[in-house]
């Protein structure tokens, strides 16, 4: 190309290029649009703007208030959008030659100021919502970056759920959840109102559930579990607790729909009601309070109680769905009632799960008399599902599987990906939960559509929700602190396409909403420094890559394998690497020279046992991991029980290695873990013998476990004996004794 000719290219892009003309960025939204085109220039809102809508969306008007740069600008509400409309901030309904798809939106930013298309409130909620979005992610939200967004959700149903009964949340933090909700596109908020810790929202004909039901004895939910789980009258000197009143409850109502999110009330039978039936105990098998948790089947009045409070709850709560729980019911005081069983015998039931089904059948139909649908736990498909109703599935995918193929509806909300109770990062370094381990990238890393579902039954799968149970969060910021960031992953699971999202990619447009959740005083889990490692063994080479990280984006990490601490002497972690021998790799995160996590110490041992049989004289219980594999794979297990490297066992564990033919020993050593909360103890007593026959054992030494069985906090500790001389043998035998009747957890047999 002539120089000439270069030079005229360069001046008409100069003159072609936006008079206000900046460094084109690309946006870190969250939840991801499908299709973002980026401009050349940004667009300045002036006060010279008006806002531009029409009667259909007028009421979506106030939601600019979260853009106060907007929400300042003149409105004009127009009968006809006609030429001079052709500037400003428009908030318009879509034309068919607009082409925009149903449930879609277009956000366009130009030089004529801010246009947002959709067909429908629901679409142009979200389109709204990412304008605000744009807003906060700005240095300036005077200058916006020109762009062309078209857009619309994966799924349907976007959920997050709370638990107001284990602890009761101030009327205020609900909105501020739903204002978060809002910004990141959910659309249905699951309020779970009704447990045994506690009855949350007034009906008006059975004025003791909030008289009495709501109040407890223990603020803390733990020391009210713990202390006898009585209920006391509402403005006695102890009474803990709180409800929500229906004027309270109908606002709160409104607040949410204003921006595009229906509440689900969840009022829950046949279980989960002990305080129900401690202030209305005629409704229970035993006839008594304090009893028992199912109502009784076989009594009609249980049925009218159910149906005058779902009538009240059907005046607030104009949700077509209603959630009647349905989890974990306890059969057994149907098994002995009278009128549950003179019942069953009547309808010809054959099992308490087909007695549950027709409580649950019957409420169905009642819900359909009056227009509106029944979701329930996935424990209501025992015993027959109701024609219509909607499963929400939190156990295994197998049961949202069966009713996607029985044509059922199923909002997935896995234990495993989406209980935010769980612990999100080393439960070592948090605040009490229940449990579990699910850091960001494991609920980010979930897809809804379960792979084994038949193609065409996929349609029924209508989107994901998060659970918040709130056992261990007893104030608001608890909450927030578990349930951010979290749910924005869980948000973008709900609305990108899965081909569109990417782990790394929204890791790194997450630190800009970081400083969004901090302009909005939430108190979400700060991501920490503390080195995380993946060691993958390689079986047949020996040899250990080892990849280190911690939660932040862009870690500095240094390391040693040398066993000295490591300082920002070393070369920073940059690629995972190998290690072909037993080796202590001790780690940290640094910002510049100065270390702010503690050093972690990574152990891998090359050990003799490895790929070597494990004869099992006991054997392991549920927790099989890696079946006879676990124990020799020359793997370690991480921080949740459930990785597949740990086995469990409900007896002592007494198994032995034969390596068929003698070999030398220095040292024989396994890690247990302890974790109190679901049963986990370390063993009392570490037995190692050696033999050379299989028969006649002799053992070399024991070690005794000396740590407190009642810290609940999640522990790791190897026992090892250690030979002062090295032997010779051809079988090693452990035995470690179980405490407590709970599990033993193990997950390798190291031998030296
Ligand atoms: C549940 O977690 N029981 C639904
Ligand atoms: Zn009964």
């Amino acid at each position: 190309m002539s120089a000439m000719r270069y030079s005229l290219l360069i001046l008409l892009a100069v003159i072609l290029s936006p008079t206000i003309s900046a460094q084109q960025h690309a946006l870190n939204l969250i939840p991801k649009p499908n299709k973002v085109v980026y401009g050349e220039g940004t667009t300045q809102i002036s006060s010279s703007m008006s806002i531009f809508t029409t009667t259909e969306y007028e009421d979506l008007i106030p939601l600019l208030a979260d853009f106060s740069e907007i929400a300042q600008l003149p409105l004009k509400v127009i009968k006809k959008v006609g030429k001079k409309h052709q500037n400003g901030i428009r908030i318009l309904p879509a034309i068919q030659q607009d082409n925009i798809p149903e449930g879609a939106y277009r956000l366009q930013i130009d030089e004529s100021g801010i246009l947002i298309k959709a067909g429908e409130t629901q679409a142009m909620i979200a389109g709204i919502y990412t304008l605000i979005q744009i807003g906060l992610l700005e240095k300036d939200p005077s200058i916006l970056p020109q762009l062309t967004i078209d857009d619309s959700p994966r799924f349907t149903y976007r959920g997050l759920h709370l638990d107001v009964s284990r602890h009761y949340m101030p009327i205020s933090f609900i909105k501020k959840y739903i204002d978060i909700m809002a910004l990141y596109k959910f659309n249905y908020f699951h309020w779970h109102l009704t447990d045994a810790a506690g009855w949350r929202l007034e009906i008006k004909q059975y004025p003791e559930l909030t008289s009495k039901a709501a109040w407890r004895t223990h603020t803390n939910w733990k020391e009210w579990w713990a202390n006898g789980r009585m209920y006391v009258d509402q403005g006695s000197p102890n009474a803990s607790g709180g409800y929500y009143t229906q004027k309270q409850a109908r606002e709160l109502v409104s607040y949410a729909a204003a921006k595009g999110i229906t509440i689900i009330p969840e009022i829950e039978m046949p279980g989960h009601a002990e305080e129900v039936l401690a202030v209305y105990p005629e409704l229970s098998c035993t006839g008594k309070p304090y009893t028992q948790g199912e109502f009784c089947i076989g009594n009609p009045e249980t049925f009218t109680f159910l149906k005058n409070v779902l009538t009240e709850v059907m005046d607030i709560f104009p949700s077509s769905y209603i959630h009647i729980g349905g989890d974990e019911a306890n059969k057994q005081h149907w098994e002995k009632c009278p009128k549950c069983q003179a019942l069953k015998q009547e309808k010809d039931l054959k099992t308490e799960g087909e007695l549950q089904s027709y409580l649950i059948k019957d409420i169905s139909s009642f819900l359909q008399d009056n227009g509106r649908k029944l979701i329930g736990w996935d424990e209501i498909l025992e015993g027959g599902l109701p024609e219509g109703a909607t499963v929400m599935n939190w156990r295994s995918e197998k049961e949202a599987i069966d009713a996607a193929n029985m044509e059922h509806d199923v909002i997935m909300t896995p234990a495993e990906y989406l209980y935010f109770d769980s612990y999100q990062s080393d439960p070592r370094t948090q605040p009490e939960g229940i449990g579990g381990f699910l850091p960001l990238d494991k609920v980010y890393s979930y897809n809804p559509i379960p792979s084994e579902i038949p193609e065409d039954k996929a349609v029924h799968i209508i989107g994901a929700q998060a659970n918040l149970w709130s056992e261990y969060t007893p104030v608001y910021q608890q909450v927030e602190y578990m349930v951010f960031p979290r749910a924005l992953a869980l948000s973008e699971i709900n609305w990108t396409k899965q081909e569109d999202r990417n782990w790394k990619d929204f890791h790194q447009r997450l630190q800009e909403h970081y400083k969004i959740l901090q302009k909005l005083e939430v108190n979400y889990h700060r991501p920490s420094y503390d080195v995380h490692s993946t060691v993958i063994f390689d079986k047949e080479a020996k040899t250990n890559t080892v990849s280190l990280s911690s939660e932040q984006n862009a870690p500095l990490i240094y390391y040693t394998t040398d066993g000295t601490k490591p300082s920002a002497h070393e070369t920073p972690y940059t690629n995972p690497f190998l290690l072909s021998s037993t080796s202590t790799i001790k780690a940290a995160s640094f910002i510049d020279s100065i270390r702010v996590s503690p050093i972690e110490t990574i152990q891998l041992d090359i050990h003799k046992a490895i790929n070597k049989k494990v004869y099992y004289n006991t054997p392991w219980e549920v927790y099989a991991a890696q079946n006879e594999l676990t124990l020799t794979n020359g793997e370690y297990g991480g921080l949740s029980f459930k990785d597949l490297q740990w086995q469990g066992f409900t007896g002592s564990f007494d198994a032995y290695i034969d390596f068929e033919r003698r070999e030398e020993i220095k040292s024989v050593g396994m890690r247990f873990m302890q974790l109190p909360g679901p049963g986990i103890f370390f063993p009392d007593k570490f037995h190692v013998y050696i033999s050379d026959n299989g028969k006649n054992y002799r053992e070399i030494d024991v070690v005794k476990n000396e740590d407190d069985y009642n810290n609940p906090k999640l522990q790791f500790k190897t026992f090892q004996v250690n030979l002062a001389k090295p032997q010779m043998a051809r079988y090693v035998k452990v035995i470690a004794t179980n405490p407590k009747g709970g599990y033993l957890f193990t997950d390798e047999i190291v031998i030296h």
